[in-house]
């Protein structure tokens, strides 16, 4: 990675075998993570105590306001940090602490042990490369298959994700495809390699209602179907209530409450939660209107009434023959 690694202040001295380190049972665990870029004064990090843990076959969501860092601690563990970025802390991925990985190392580790889907399907697809071949190209990069196995195996993964007849659709391009589709070619690439950690940022942002869910509901059965774990990151928390097990909330570059996620909703902690919770609640809230806004309301039906009668008048009279028409001379 880019990254420079600076000493955590954290109490857990690193341990190259993982071994009596807390959390290390844990598929994902991140502790005390620092991020600060170049350019920015060292005593502004742009993420500053950031913990999570996560468990193999779990959805783990982070939630929290636009620029909270959600995205940042999503590349942070990738290895994907801006250039120049140094990064403190500690991220373990099955005991093994890869802020101290070199990029060779990290490189074999994205897209066989980690994968990562993007809001905008397009930032991951090549729009000069088939689907085929784009789903293809990590099978034979990371698991060693043949060509033609590889482009088998791709077109099983792009029915898996839901594209209809996949077969015939590995040679077109992704401009071929809707944005939904596109998203699904996405997921079909993140699994290629079955990762133990796939992280959603923002998935279904750029998608309409209904296939946002059916997305959802995809990326949730492929975690149980894997048992990979999922950070799914999404600013919308109808979304992580119903699909997370555990939620981390952020708010300035920290996590400041997380837990299992019914239980953070239902007993909310931290001041920040509350008011999210509130923001969303009041969204949800039918309206109770005032006497006011029910006698504007009632004026307002009366003269929509009243506006239909005198159309509908006006139209009775428009059709009606005059009575020098001859409407049955009409062709
Ligand atoms: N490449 C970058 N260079 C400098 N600052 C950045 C860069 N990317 C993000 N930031 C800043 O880092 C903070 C966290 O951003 P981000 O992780 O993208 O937030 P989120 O995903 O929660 O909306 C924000 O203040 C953002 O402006
Ligand atoms: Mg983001």
């Amino acid at each position: 990675m880019n990254a420079t690694t600076i000493p955590s202040n954290g109490s857990n001295a690193s341990n190259a075998t993982g071994a009596n380190v807390p959390g290390t049972d844990a598929l994902l665990c991140v502790e005390d993570l620092q991020v600060r870029l170049p350019g920015l004064p060292p005593d502004q990090p742009i993420l500053d105590g950031v913990s999570l843990t996560l468990q193999a076959g779990r959805t783990l969501g982070i939630v929290g306001e636009s620029g909270s860092g959600k995205s940042m601690t999503a590349l942070a563990i990738m290895g994907l940090l801006p250039e120049g970025a140094r990064a403190g802390g500690r991220i373990l991925l099955q005991g093994r602490e890869l802020l101290a990985l070199p990029e060779r190392e990290m490189q074999t580790l994205r897209g066989n042990r980690v994968a990562m889907v993007f809001q905008e399907p397009m930032t991951a697809l090549n729009p000069v490369h088939t689907i085929g071949n784009q789903v293809a190209e990590p099978l034979r990069l990371h698991q060693g298959l043949g060509r033609r196995a590889a482009m088998a195996e791709a077109c099983h993964l792009l029915e898996r994700v839901g594209i209809a007849n996949a077969a015939q659709r590995l040679s077109a391009y992704p401009h071929q495809f809707s944005g939904g589709q596109r998203q699904r070619i996405t997921i079909a690439m993140a699994l290629a390699c079955k990762p133990d950690l796939l992280i959603a940022d923002e998935p279904t942002t750029a998608l309409d209602v209904i296939l946002q869910q059916q997305i959802l509901d995809l990326l949730d059965g492929l975690v149980e179907e894997h048992r990979m774990g999922m950070i799914l990151i999404s600013h919308d928390l109808a979304v992580v209530s119903e699909y997370s097990d555990d939620v981390a909330v952020m708010l300035r570059g920290s996590v400041v409450e997380r837990g299992a996620t019914q239980a953070v909703f239902a007993r909310p902690q931290h001041a920040y939660t509350r008011q999210l919770l509130a923001a969303r609640l009041h969204m949800l809230e039918p309206h109770v209107p005032s006497a006011e806004e029910q006698a504007q309301e009632r004026d307002a039906a009366a003269g929509a009434a009243a506006a239909a009668v005198w159309e509908a008048e006006q139209g009775a009279r428009a059709v009606e023959p005059g009575p020098d028409v001859d409407v049955e001379g009409q062709p």
